[in-house]
C-alpha cells in the first residue's frame, strides 16, 4: 500500500455512510481496486472504521460550514487534502487551496476539472499545490502559500495526515499556520492520543501497514497528546472531541460500546489569538 492509497480508502469510507458523513461527492472517487481492499481492512483491523471516518468528516463539515457562513466566505487551506470534497459543499464565495503530494494533486485536479466541466460538481475556485511536507522548508512553504491566499478569514484543515508525519514536520506545519493566519482564524486537526498505542486495535492497524507496505513509503505512526494542542504557540484550544463521543451524537443507534476497541481519533479546533 502506498500512502496515497489511504486517501482513496477514507474517501470510500465516507461514501458508505453518506447520511452520516454528509459528503454526497465522495462516491465519485470510488473504484474497484480500493473497494476490493476494504473488506479485509474492516476484518483485520476494525469493522467500525468506515463509520468513524464518516463521523470525522461530519464534524469538520459542520465546523467549516458554520465558519464560512458566519464570515461570508474566506479561504480553506487543506493540508494533505487527499480526495476531500468539502469545498463543493461550502458557498461559492469560499476559495480553497489544496495541498498534497504531487501524484494526488495532479490526479485530483484532472478529475475535478473534468467533473466540473460535465456539471457533476459545481464550479469552485480551487488552487492545487503539490508540496511534500517532509521535503520543503517552512520558509519555502510559506512563500508558496502566502500569495495564494486571496480571501480572508482562513480555516486550515489538517485531517488524516499527521499520523504519517514525524514530529519535526508536525511542528513545522503548525508554525506555518501561525504565520499565515490572523486573529480569529481556525485550525481543525485530528490525531490519535498516545494511549491508543496500548490497544489491540491500534497494534492491528500498525501490523496491517507493515504487512501491506509494498513500496517502502516512509510510514510514521504518530500520536499526539492533547497538551500539544493546549500549549501551541499563538492558538487557544476551543474544542476537543473524539469519535466515540461523536458516535453518541450522530449515530446513537450504532452501538460502539468500548472506546478502547475502536481506532478512536481526536478532533481539535484551535483559534488563532
Ligand atoms: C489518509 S489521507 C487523508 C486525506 C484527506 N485529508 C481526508 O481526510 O480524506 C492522507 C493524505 O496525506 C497525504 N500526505 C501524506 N504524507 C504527506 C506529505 N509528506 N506531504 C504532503 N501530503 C502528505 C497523502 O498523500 C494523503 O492524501
Amino acid at each position: 500500500m502506498q500512502i496515497h492509497e489511504t486517501a482513496f480508502i477514507v474517501s470510500t469510507y465516507r461514501s458508505y455512510h453518506e447520511d452520516v458523513s454528509k459528503d454526497p461527492y465522495a462516491k465519485l472517487w470510488n473504484n474497484p481496486k480500493t473497494e476490493a481492499l476494504i473488506p479485509s481492512i474492516l476484518k483485520s483491523i476494525s469493522k467500525d472504521e468506515a463509520m468513524l471516518h464518516s463521523l470525522r468528516n461530519r464534524f469538520f463539515y459542520e465546523r467549516l460550514k458554520s465558519f464560512f457562513d458566519k464570515n461570508n466566505g474566506g479561504t480553506l487551506i487543506n493540508f494533505g487534502s487527499g480526495f476531500s470534497m468539502y469545498q463543493f459543499q461550502m458557498n461559492s464565495n469560499v476559495s480553497t487551496i489544496e495541498i498534497d503530494k504531487e501524484d494526488i494533486i495532479e490526479y485530483k485536479k484532472k478529475k475535478i476539472d473534468d467533473w466540473i466541466k460535465k456539471e457533476k460538481l459545481p464550479f469552485r475556485e480551487i488552487v492545487y499545490t503539490a508540496i511534500d511536507f517532509n521535503l520543503k522548508s517552512e520558509k519555502e512553504i510559506i512563500e508558496v502559500l502566502k500569495p495564494l491566499v486571496k480571501n480572508k478569514p482562513i480555516f486550515i484543515l489538517i485531517e488524516g495526515v499527521l499520523f504519517f508525519l514525524n514530529k519535526n514536520t508536525i511542528s513545522k506545519l503548525f508554525s506555518i499556520c501561525n504565520k499565515l493566519q490572523n486573529k480569529g482564524d481556525l485550525i481543525g486537526s485530528v490525531s490519535y492520543l498516545p494511549e491508543i498505542e496500548n490497544t489491540n486495535v491500534y497494534q492491528k492497524l500498525l501490523h496491517y501497514f507493515d504487512t501491506n507496505n509494498d513500496t517502502n513509503d516512509a510510514f510514521n505512526h504518530q500520536t499526539i497528546p492533547t497538551s500539544f494542542y493546549q500549549n501551541l504557540i499563538g492558538y487557544s484550544l476551543v474544542e476537543h472531541i473524539d469519535e466515540f463521543e461523536l458516535s453518541h451524537k450522530y449515530i446513537p443507534h450504532h452501538t460502539i460500546v468500548n472506546k478502547n476497541e475502536i481506532l478512536n481519533e481526536n478532533m481539535y479546533i484551535l483559534e488563532k489569538k
